[in-house]
């Protein structure tokens, strides 16, 4: 087992191994008289019996199983959880575990930030999307119909448990949608891990942990998310567009390979970048299983959902873009000029 430490000593750990959560789950819940696992309705009957097991020693263990998917994130299902959690006379010493991928570990950063004003949150990531990204940096969101992520706060987990064992029955579109971030981290600011990416199939471990390492330096650089986290949005401003103009049906990861893919043809387009970067990460995109366009929404289409996204400002829409492996830098595009930027990259 490999451990990360977000925020130094007095932060959190990440824990990253192999059939690690009976061995680690125990220690991380010690003072608690009560925990509550919240899951997804195709995690539980995977993985919530070997959790339950592992949290039960000498406690109360409760459980919610919620439908999955995006409409996970929702206030109906965080007054779900609120309620679970005044109904089993659950205080500040106890413990909520987000069992799950990322919309469960989004769903419950926010009902334990917000619950009794703050209790403590114990991340299981079981997608590579949440071990690699999400379960990371604090941040937690609920949806509103047409709005992703509109509501939410950043809050630090007590710590992350990433168990690869649970990879073994994600879906094969799921373990790429997961890939989608970690190639993100790879080109924003991993040089090393794009070349092994490019190089052959690293194990899920490995990635991982460059991915939390990435992010770790993000999130104890801007923690709040007011600056240099921001390039982590890479791909994502078209990846929001897209993902909200299909309804949701594109996975988040497929949507920001598209993304990252677009940027960086317009870039090249427009003479902003290293020429082989567009084929560079169309190349790793694809051999991860990964569109390298958005499919469906043209150039005017996408510019007009991005200039409504919540990070837009009033003058236009910043946009993260990449020089280089590693050198991301942030530009802001009036509306005027959007649509043209996209239309050079699809
Ligand atoms: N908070 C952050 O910093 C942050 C960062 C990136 C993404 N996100 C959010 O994360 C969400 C996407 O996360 P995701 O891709 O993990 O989605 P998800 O939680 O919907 O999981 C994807 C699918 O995999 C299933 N699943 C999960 N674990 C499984 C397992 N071990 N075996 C079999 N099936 C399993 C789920 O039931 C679901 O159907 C989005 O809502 C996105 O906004 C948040
Ligand atoms: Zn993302």
């Amino acid at each position: 087992m490999e451990t990360v430490c977000v925020h130094g000593e007095n932060g959190y750990p990440v824990h990253i191994g192999g059939c690690i959560l009976g061995k680690v789950l125990p220690g991380l819940l010690e003072g608690s008289a009560r925990v509550m696992i919240a899951t997804d309705s195709n995690v539980a009957p995977l993985w919530l019996r070997a959790a339950v097991g592992a949290a039960r020693s000498g406690r109360e263990v409760r459980t919610v199983v919620l439908r999955s998917g995006e409409d996970l994130k929702s206030a109906a299902n965080l007054r779900t959880l609120w309620a679970a959690l005044a109904g089993g006379g659950f205080t500040r010493q106890d413990r909520l575990v987000a069992l799950g991928g990322g919309t469960v570990g989004d769903l419950c950063g926010f009902a334990a930030g917000t619950y009794m004003r703050g209790i403590g949150l114990i991340q299981i990531p079981t997608t590579l999307l949440a071990c690699a990204d999400s379960s990371v940096g604090g941040k937690s969101a609920v949806d509103l119909p047409g709005y992703k992520n509109i509501c939410g706060l950043i809050r630090r987990p007590e710590a992350v448990l990433c168990d690869t064992q649970f990879l073994s029955t994600l879906p094969a579109a799921e373990y790429a949608s997961g890939m989608a971030e970690i190639i993100k981290y790879s080109l924003v600011c991993r040089p090393g891990l794009t070349e092994a990416l490019g190089s052959g199939k690293p194990d899920p471990g490995l990635l991982i942990r460059e991915s939390v390492l990435a992010k770790k330096e993000f999130v104890e650089a801007d923690e709040f998310d007011t600056g240099a986290r921001m390039a982590l949005n890479f791909g994502h401003t078209v990846a929001h567009a897209a993902e909200s103009l299909s309804g949701f049906s594109v996975r988040h990861g497929e949507a920001v390979a598209a993304g990252m893919c677009t940027v960086l043809r317009a870039e090249a387009a427009a003479g902003l970048c290293r020429p082989d970067l567009p084929a560079l990460a169309e190349r790793l995109c694809l051999s991860y299983g990964l569109p390298v366009r958005p499919e469906g929404p043209g150039a005017a289409e996408l510019a007009a959902a991005m200039a409504s996204d919540k990070k837009a400002t009033d003058g236009g829409v910043r946009m993260v873009l990449l020089s280089d492996i590693g050198r991301p830098y942030v530009r802001e595009f009036s509306p005027d000029d959007l649509a043209g930027f996209i239309a050079g990259g699809l």
